[in-house]
């Protein structure tokens, strides 16, 4: 059907498209780019729905299907009937099945992916039905459930007719292997409502957990897994014996009221007044509905109905942080106009209802380039291979590292640099290689070398060796990952950063997923993939990011004494901070200013110049920087600066008689400097009487107080700057 040649075409084309960077400018034929979508489109309807192996993600696959449908709603007359924004989605089987007609069309939804799209179906609902902007309208919010849809007929209360949806027209009929549902009440009282013919839309599902235990069990059998639930359950509709479609442990969930009428033909559907009520009715009669509570404890219930779109958006939001937890697959939440006739009169388009939207969920697969493969050298000196991704935005983050664990999960994968990889952030929310696409090779593609010698310092001769039956390769007696390891946990240490929750061990575990790969990879540490790593959870996640924020806010000085620059200490770190208004200020430092600075000497000048003088370390301050740490200094740091810390922290100091060494100012300055205050009298508060020549009064009342430290000059000047330098 589709060359390898023509398939990499299609797929470059297609990620082109979705970067909007070819044919979006104004003077571009509009025909030229709608017949790229189509041609796209029908290419991955290709490799989902015939090869059943999807190349780009739903989401991916929703916004290039989203540009044709603007495209052609701006240009009415260029749509044409092979377009796929044409056809309500097909899954007819072919011959299998005889074909049944539904009573009303099966419809597919329109999709919104945030808060922003949720706002303007709002608007759009409040025009359809002539209703004032300010004017709050209820929406019934509830999931989207990821399996094989159904269509079931009710007529005088027994179940006659089950049917697949089909192409929205004709639909498959299962009747018989509907029957073996048994969330499916063969007979429901729906006479007691007046209704004598019904027909109710659900989806059929299986539960994850249970769906494990399928593929465990067809593992076994050496039979092939399924790919997902939702593969399992549609397949599960189709089975030739009904036994089989028994044995798969399917369940139905039905949504929505499709269609009522009475024995004379008359609609009985106009007589509910909202979507809830009529969902309240199909529950009370027996039949499973996203009210059934399907957990023991479910945080979140499956269905509400909102009075507002902010309480929609708030519900759907939350729905997509709870949805791992929730026992079966959701893609998403489904939004409907709660009120019969406000739906009525917003009516249909020939694709979706205008009453109703998807709220789909961030995609978790996304394809991208293996640039790169880096190893990164443990603490230990194990290695671990790295893969250097172009960044791709993955459910919520942007992944551009993600660890491949070791020598052997490259090779059974055959991952190569240069591969387009297909990337998945799933329940466990740790980014994973899922597999390469093999078929979009164009064989500049380079098999992945693991390295002979140490990749942290390649000069050093030591041969690798495989450590006993681990698959893991180490560099012996190696202690280049240990400097590696040592810059995080100094730059993390309590008088560097101080950033609390981040013990020795959660560094070593970063290092090792290849999350750290250099000190501003620990301003955008994913939250969500550290709770999922086994050891943590919520609550340690949590800590550690109330104390990476706080470590944001930090004084100046700490983030230079973090940096592992040789020779800077904390001191020299808070004098030259307390020079500067911006760490980067440092780059136009020559080597003769640090040297205005009392107490700098030429070494560690000679090292804080180099360190700013190297672009790396300024890339990486402006990255830090961009990730929200502070470099710039304030009015109060600068005093804060000086004083936390210093020998006389704590302390009140008041100077008496004339002073010989220095002039009084000077030496107020110096106390204030190692954090002194300044006493204006003495006291039982003085702690300390520095005395020139000539003392007086002040010199007597502080002997007889018998509490108060009395110092020399000399004294004064050794307990000041006589401390050693770091
Ligand atoms: S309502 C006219 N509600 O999503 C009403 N559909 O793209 C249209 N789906 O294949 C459908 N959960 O089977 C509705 N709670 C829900 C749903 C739901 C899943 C499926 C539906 C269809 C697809 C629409």
């Amino acid at each position: 059907m589709y060359t390898p040649e023509q398939q990499r075409a299609l797929f470059d084309q297609s990620k082109a498209l979705l970067q909007n960077t070819t044919g979006n400018s104004l003077f571009d034929a509009p025909e030229a780019k709608i017949a790229d979508l189509i041609a796209v489109l029908r290419f991955h309807e290709w490799r989902y729905y015939v090869q059943n192996d999807p190349m780009i993600s739903d989401f991916e696959y929703d916004q290039l299907f989203n540009q044709l449908k603007a495209l052609e709603v701006q240009h009415p007359n260029l749509v044409t009937p092979e377009s796929p924004t044409q056809r309500v989605g097909d899954d007819n089987s072919g011959s299998a099945f005889s074909q049944v007609a539904h009573l009303t069309p099966m419809l597919s939804l329109d999709n919104s992916y945030d808060a922003e799209d949720l706002r303007d179906f709002d608007t759009s609902i409040k025009k359809l039905c002539g209703l004032d902007k300010e004017e709050a309208v209820a929406y019934c919010v509830e999931p989207k459930y990821d399996g094989g849809t159904i269509a079931l007929v009710y007529e005088n209360d027994l179940l006659v007719r089950g049917a697949t949806r089909g192409d929205g027209a004709l639909g498959d009929d299962i009747t018989a292997n509907m029957r073996t549902l048994k969330s499916i009440p063969l007979r429901a009282e729906f006479s007691k409502f007046g209704i004598f013919r019904a027909e109710l839309r659900g989806e059929a599902l299986i539960r994850k957990d249970i769906f494990e235990k399928i593929n465990a069990r067809r593992q076994q059998d050496g039979e092939t897994l399924f790919a997902n639930p939702r593969n399992a359950a549609t397949g599960g509709l189709r089975m030739k014996d009904p036994k089989e479609t028994a044995a798969r442990g399917l369940e139905a969930f039905i949504y929505q009221l499709g269609f009522a009428e009475d024995r004379d033909g008359n609609p009985v559907q106009n007589s509910f007044e909202s979507h809830d009520e009529s969902i309240h009715l199909l529950e009370k009669i027996g039949f499973k509905t996203p009210l059934a509570n399907t957990e023991k404890e479910q945080h979140l219930p499956a269905t509400k109905t909102c009075a507002n779109i902010e309480e929609v958006i708030e519900y759907c939001l939350a729905w997509q942080e709870y949805r791992d937890e929730y026992p079966y697959e959701l893609d998403g939440m489904v939004v409907k106009l709660n009120r019969i006739d406000l739906q009525a009169k917003c009516g249909y388009t020939s694709h979706h209802p205008r009453w109703a939207i998807a709220f789909k969920f961030r995609a978790r697969q996304a394809t991208t380039r293996l640039r790169d493969v880096e190893f990164q050298v443990g603490k230990t000196g194990a290695i671990t291979p790295v893969a250097k991704l172009e960044p791709v935005a993955l459910a919520g983050v942007t992944v551009s590292n993600v660890s491949l664990h070791n020598e052997e999960f490259i090779r059974s994968k055959d991952i190569r640099i240069g591969d387009r990889v297909l990337v998945e952030r799933a329940g466990d929310v740790i980014p994973y290689i899922v597999k390469p696409l093999e078929e979009l090779r164009d064989g500049t593609e380079i098999p992945v070398e693991f390295p002979e010698y140490c990749p942290f310092d390649e000069t050093k001769t030591v041969k690798l060796a495989r450590a006993g039956e681990e698959a893991a390769w180490r560099c012996p007696n190696c202690t280049c990952g240990l400097q590696a390891y040592q810059k995080y946990v100094f730059h993390v240490s309590k008088h560097a950063m101080d950033i609390e929750g981040l013990s020795k061990a959660t560094i070593e575990r970063l290092i090792e997923m290849g999350w750290l790969n250099s000190l501003a990879d620990l301003y955008r540490i994913d939250y969500d993939a550290v709770s999922q790593l086994s050891g943590f959870g919520k609550r340690s996640a949590d800590n550690l990011k109330a104390g990476i924020e706080k470590a944001k806010k930090n004084p100046i000085h700490r983030l230079l004494h973090s940096l592992s620059v040789h020779h800077l200490g904390q001191k020299a770190s808070k004098l030259i901070a307390a020079e500067i208004g911006h760490v980067l200020d440092l780059c136009d430092w020559d080597l003769e200013k640090y040297q205005t600075i009392k107490d700098i000497g030429p070494v560690v000048a000679q090292k804080v110049f180099d360190f700013f003088h190297n672009p790396d370390n300024v890339a990486l301050l402006r990255e830090m920087e961009a990730l929200g740490v502070n470099l710039t200094q304030t009015d109060d740091d600068k005093k804060a600066d000086l004083n936390e810390d210093g020998p006389l922290f704590g302390k009140s100091i008041l100077f008496t008689g004339s002073l010989t060494q220095f002039t009084r100012e000077t030496a107020e300055a110096a106390a204030a400097a190692a954090g002194a205050t300044l006493a204006s009298g003495v006291s039982k508060h003085l702690n300390i009487l520095v005395v020139g020549e000539k003392a007086g009064s002040k010199l007597k009342k502080a002997q007889e107080l018998g509490t108060v430290e009395i110092w020399s000059e000399t004294e004064f000047l050794e307990k000041t700057t006589g401390g050693s330098e770091e």
